[in-house]
């Protein structure tokens, strides 16, 4: 079993990511700049927005960040991505999800600018995504296509279960390994909550990823030998033996499903850290296209 280390496999991309900032500075380029807004103050999306902040600082961009209150009305969030959509020194910002109940999150994806959707969800990009046009891909899917490509996993001709079919993960991922790409030519099978005998598909899979959000959800029992497993899944549950009271538990059972893997990949430092240096990755792809 070869785990897939998306901590270093990140740091290793941050360290291109740096060097291409440095060469930038040296031509007297523009420094990438990412800004990131924040409504309310939900504890998981705060650490997450924190770390995509202190990962600009390692790879030398630019970052601001927008904090603003849980009573934020749509307009005044509307407001704030209208500035950013203006402002000339940002190549690129996200909208931090989920946002509070009575904002509408459709009517806020779509009032980014396409060219500065670093996270790649609006339909603009998802659209040209489909085309197999370049554009921003998500940043979860896209962190997941690298850790393949850089750990030479086969997909090609490989039946390929994809758990949950979410807009920023499970679909994209599904249209991306199915593609006639590197790390694509899959056959997928895009499995939902309405999916039967599910055991019976996840057992025919020579590569499984795993994006519902029930934590421990994929056993030993549902997968065959040799398979290699993505586990998307971030749950944090309560645990009084941890200083901060959680842990954070992926969507797969790692003792059990280890044991008949080739690849898999850990909850934490398994696809989070690759999802920020994707995030990175496009914000320097924004940046660049203005040279
Ligand atoms: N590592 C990262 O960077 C990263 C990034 C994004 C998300 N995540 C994590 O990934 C997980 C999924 O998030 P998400 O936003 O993609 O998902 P989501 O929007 O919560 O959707 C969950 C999906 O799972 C499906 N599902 C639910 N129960 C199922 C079951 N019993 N069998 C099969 N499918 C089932 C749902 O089906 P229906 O469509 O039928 O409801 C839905 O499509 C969460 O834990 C989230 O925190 C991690």
């Amino acid at each position: 079993m070869i785990l897939l280390d998306g901590k270093k496999t990140s740091e290793d991309i941050k360290s291109e990511i740096a060097e291409a900032v440095a060469q930038r500075k040296t031509d007297g380029k523009k420094i990438p700049h990412l800004a990131a807004i924040i409504v309310g103050n939900d504890g998981a999306s705060m650490t997450y927005v924190s770390s995509k902040v202190k990962a600009c600082a390692r790879v030398g961009f630019n970052s601001t960040l927008i904090d603003l209150p849980e009573d934020t009305t749509e307009e005044q969030l509307l407001d704030e991505i209208a500035i950013l959509n203006k402002d000339q020194d940002i190549d690129g910002f996200i909208v931090q999800l989920p946002l509070p109940k009575h904002i509408d999150e459709d009517k806020i994806l779509l009032a980014v600018d396409p060219n500065k959707d670093v996270d790649g969800f609006h339909p603009v990009n998802v659209g040209k995504m489909c085309l197999e046009l370049p554009t921003f891909l998500p940043a979860t899917p896209f962190g997941i296509m690298e850790l393949l490509e850089r750990y030479n996993i086969e997909t090609s001709g490989k039946n390929v279960v994809v758990l949950g079919r979410s807009n920023i993960v499970g679909r994209p991922m599904s249209i991306l390994l199915s593609q006639k790409r590197k790390c694509g030519n899959a056959t997928v099978t895009l499995a939902h909550s309405r999916t039967k005998n599910l055991k019976e598909i996840t057992s025919q899979a020579d590569i499984i990823v795993a994006a519902i959000g029930i934590p421990e959800f994929l056993t030993g029992d549902m997968v065959k030998d040799g398979v290699s497993v993505i586990d998307v899944g971030i749950t944090r549950l309560p645990d009084a033996s941890k200083k901060n009271g959680f842990r954070l538990a992926g969507d797969v059972h790692f003792e059990s499903v280890k044991e008949k893997s080739s690849f898999i990949t850990p909850v934490p430092g398994g696809v989070g850290p690759m999802t920020i240096a994707m995030l990175l990755k496009n914000t320097l792809l924004a940046c660049s296209r203005k040279d």
